[in-house]
């Protein structure tokens, strides 16, 4: 559709500039209030705080004896990229201008920014801004040099912009607009060849990240926009997307609880870029078993229970005993013990056409509790499912 009929479409929709500024200090604003809410101590606050947060268990504990981990494959990429590669916190922003964009819908709202369709007055490009709610400036430039580290790569959203605005000063990351169609809408309609392609255009955007030292941390297909009439995939989100450095502690609190690997589960903080093959193992699980989320915990300990109920307990327990992990008493209690569940017994009329001999080879090399026994992104690209796709 051409831009001008597009526009007259959408102009009773078209925010103005001081829309767009009051939408991002609205934002600042209501992320304030809530932190005020926080520290109030009321006794609604705390009552929240006991249903929204169960209990700590302290899930493990690592004996000196255990193996210590380090990338099978890229573990230098970073040892070997001058420093200003990845040293985000010298990043010296330069910030564009906010009112240079106007607002014409909203798309979705997750839990660091408000995200919305727009555009450019004067260019035929539909972008989408991304309001940041306000977090550390750290994890801002973290976002921000990880996007410009990463901009060409194959299906790697590409960052066009980096505004604020001039009272509030919240900042806004502006990226190119893909026509998504919600994967709720669009995964159960996907043939088994299309899931093939999508799996492989993924893993093309995991190889190059990873090839380049970044770990996504946050793979789930809410992160996954897909062009459907294109057959276009692109990664988004890198919000807690981070460099990997070998023997580095990182934090456990990433990814999405139903993509958590069990490395993020059992406290294994020097984990790497296979974190991002387990989480890609659950989307395509729950894409040819047509189960989703496949593992679907109601708190992070009853997702390792999860997982372990289908992988069985017996492989838990000699992959916490190679890294040397002790598990605390009361989460060893709720994960008992369980037998390995064979994978045939995920497929019924309704998936088998999707459940293929080598889809199934695919996830039992992908699900593995031992993340330095997941292939990495380019050896999965080179597994028998992706056939059909390689030679197209
Ligand atoms: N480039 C894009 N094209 C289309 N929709 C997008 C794009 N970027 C983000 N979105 C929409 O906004 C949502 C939130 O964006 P995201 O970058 O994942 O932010 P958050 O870090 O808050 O999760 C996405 O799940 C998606 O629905
Ligand atoms: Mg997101």
């Amino acid at each position: 559709m051409a831009w001008c009929a597009l526009r007259s479409r959408l102009l009773p929709l078209v925010a103005a500039p001081q829309l767009l500024r009051l939408l991002s200090s609205t934002a600042a604003q209501r992320h304030a209030h809530h932190r005020r809410r926080r520290l109030a101590p009321t006794v609604y606050a705390a009552a929240a705080a006991a249903v929204e947060t169960p209990p700590r268990i302290a899930r493990a504990t690592r004996h000196p004896g255990g193996a210590a981990s380090v990338a099978r494959v890229y573990a230098d990429a970073n040892t070997h990229r001058p420093k200003e590669y990845w040293d985000y916190e010298s990043l010296d922003i330069q910030w564009g201008e906010q009112d240079g964009y106007e607002v014409l819908r909203k798309l979705g709202r997750g839990k660091y920014s408000e995200v919305f369709e727009g555009f450019r007055p004067g260019s035929d490009e539909r972008c989408v801004i991304k309001i940041l709610k306000p977090v550390k400036k750290k994890k801002i430039k973290r976002e921000i040099k990880i996007l410009q580290n990463l901009y060409g790569g194959p299906n790697i959203v590409k960052l066009l912009d980096v505004v604020r605005d001039n009272e509030s000063k919240t900042p806004s990351l502006i990226f190119e607009y893909v026509n998504n169609t919600d994967f709720k809408v669009l995964y159960p309609k996907l043939l088994d060849y299309d899931i093939r392609y999508y799996i492989y255009e993924l893993l093309k955007a995991l190889d190059y990240c990873h090839s380049r030292g970044i770990m996504h941390r946050d793979v789930k297909p809410h992160n996954i926009m897909i062009d459907h009439e294109k057959r276009q995939l692109c990664l988004i989100d890198w919000g807690l997307a981070e460099f990997y450095h070998p023997k580095m502690e990182y934090n456990a609190r990433v990814a999405s609880r139903c993509y958590k690997g069990p490395e993020l589960l059992v406290d294994l903080l020097d984990y790497d870029y296979s974190l991002d093959l387990w989480s890609l193992g659950c989307m395509f699980a729950a894409m040819i078993f047509r189960v989703d989320p496949f593992f679907s915990g109601q708190d992070n300990y009853d997702q390792l229970v999860k997982i372990t109920e289908v992988l069985g307990t017996e492989d838990f327990y000699s992959y916490l005993g190679k890294y040397g992990l002790q598990l605390d008493s009361q989460l060893e209690r709720l994960v008992g013990r369980h037998n390995r569940k064979p994978w045939l017994m995920f497929v019924n009329s309704g998936n088998k056409h999707l459940a293929s001999p080598e889809a199934i080879d695919l996830v039992d090399r992908l699900l593995r509790y031992d993340h330095q026994e997941r292939p990495t992104a380019k050896e999965t690209m080179a597994h028998p499912y992706f056939n059909p796709v390689r030679s197209t």
